[in-house]
């Protein structure tokens, strides 16, 4: 691999974009508060594996912007993809449309399973949809679930201090005796299982041992793959962990960083589609649907999840040596498309220094969410893992 200098080491000058912040605060909001003070750095270009500040300070982005962007910043295929939609007008009263249409096929294809794909624009909007689909196919109203599946009432128990009266989602904590427990005595009241998988912690084959046990209990089972889903390859993580679910959602990667997410399912779920009420004004822009058709293109052309599976393996082993040489104590918890750092073992405020360190040596990050790399980010692989070394080295 050859070794590129384009980036420099980032100057930490980021004046300009304090400003812009404080200015952002009195007319709009910044859902990262925490990052003005030591690294107001304010994100204004991205492309290919790069992302720029309104500084002109450049990084390699390992944020893949909350793992939206799983080719590349500004990939000419899926731009030009969107550029040709917009010449044919963007929303139309009447929802079917041969995009639409040739979407949903894309998405049978990864998920055999299933019987049809219904588009939504937010990660949060098609888990809401579906949890609302099993229990009008159902009659039941709980949803027994685990992990994040966005910022809508129905569940808020992976942001506890967001929820202000109780909902029907209990919530399971990955914990498989109170799983088992629970579906033992509630099993009736139960709409559907739905789990978020996290597989830096628990080992694919573990969602398969939750699908079998909800269905030994009769219970619908969905995967909410907003995040693993395109990442994982066709079939998602589902097909990793050798399950066949009642229904999956996707969203992350599926159109390279464009609003589009989707509930794709069998009909035992969809079938509740005229009484459960989950529709929604823009659920049919074309702009997303021409993105997505570009992006799934070009992941089955280009293999990008082994790409990002084999890259995703080489940073996180890069992270995981230099901590060893530095003797500190922070777990690397890798999937190999993503990763996750565990301080609990380490003393308080290096995770805020690396984070410094890391901006500093032009990796953009978030240290306490996962770490994703994109099919870009393979060319510049020793370039990358170099920083990375310098920046722990540097705490
Ligand atoms: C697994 C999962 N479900 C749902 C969501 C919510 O998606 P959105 O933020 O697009 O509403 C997310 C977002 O991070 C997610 O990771």
């Amino acid at each position: 691999m050859t070794q590129t200098n384009e980036i420099s080491a980032t100057t930490g000058d980021w004046s300009r974009s304090a400003e812009h912040l404080r200015r952002s605060h009195e007319v709009t909001t910044n859902p990262r508060p925490d990052q003005d003070g030591q690294f107001p750095c304010v994100l204004s270009r991205g492309a290919g594996a790069r992302v720029y500040d309104l500084d002109d300070n450049a990084y390699f982005d390992l944020t893949c912007s909350f793992g939206t962007v799983l080719i590349g910043h500004a990939e000419p295929a899926v731009t030009d993809a969107i550029r040709a939609s917009l010449d044919d007008g963007n929303l139309f009263y009447t929802g079917p449309s041969p995009r639409r249409l040739a979407l949903a096929e894309r998405l049978l294809d990864w998920f055999p399973w299933a019987d049809q794909a219904l588009f939504y624009r937010t990660g949060s909007c098609a888990v809401s949809a579906v949890a609302r689909l099993t229990q009008h196919v159902t009659g039941r109203t709980t949803v027994l679930t685990s992990g994040y599946h966005g910022w809508h009432d129905w569940h808020l128990e992976a942001v506890p201090e967001a929820k202000l009266f109780p909902s029907y989602a209990t919530e399971f904590h990955e914990d498989l005796d109170v799983y088992r427990a629970y579906l033992e005595r509630h099993a009736d009241e139960i709409a559907a299982v739905v789990v978020t998988p996290e597989p830096t912690r628990k080992p694919v084959g573990h969602y398969r041992v939750l699908r079998e046990l909800a269905a030994e209990h009769g219970c619908l089972f969905v995967v909410d793959e907003v995040k693993t889903g395109m990442r994982a390859g066709k079939g998602g993580l589902s097909a990793l962990a050798g399950l066949e679910p009642d229904a999956v959602t996707v969203s992350k990667g599926l159109a390279n960083g464009h609003s589009i997410s989707a509930v794709v399912g069998s009909r035992r779920i969809t079938d509740g589609l005229d009484e459960a009420h989950v529709w929604s004004t823009y659920q049919n822009e074309q702009v997303g649907f021409a993105a997505a058709l570009a992006t799934v293109d070009f992941l089955e052309s280009q293999d990008v999840a082994a790409v990002v599976g084999r890259t995703g393996r080489v940073v996180e082993q890069a992270f995981r040596s230099a901590f060893a040489e530095r003797g500190l104590p922070v777990e690397v918890r890798g999937w190999g498309p993503m990763f996750d750092l565990d301080f609990s073992a380490a003393e308080e405020g290096l995770a805020d220094r690396l984070q410094l360190a890391f901006l500093r040596h032009g990796v953009f990050c978030d240290i306490g969410d996962d770490f994703n790399v994109m099919y870009r980010t393979a060319d510049h692989l020793d370039e990358l893992t170099g920083r990375v070394t310098a920046a722990i080295r540097s705490v």
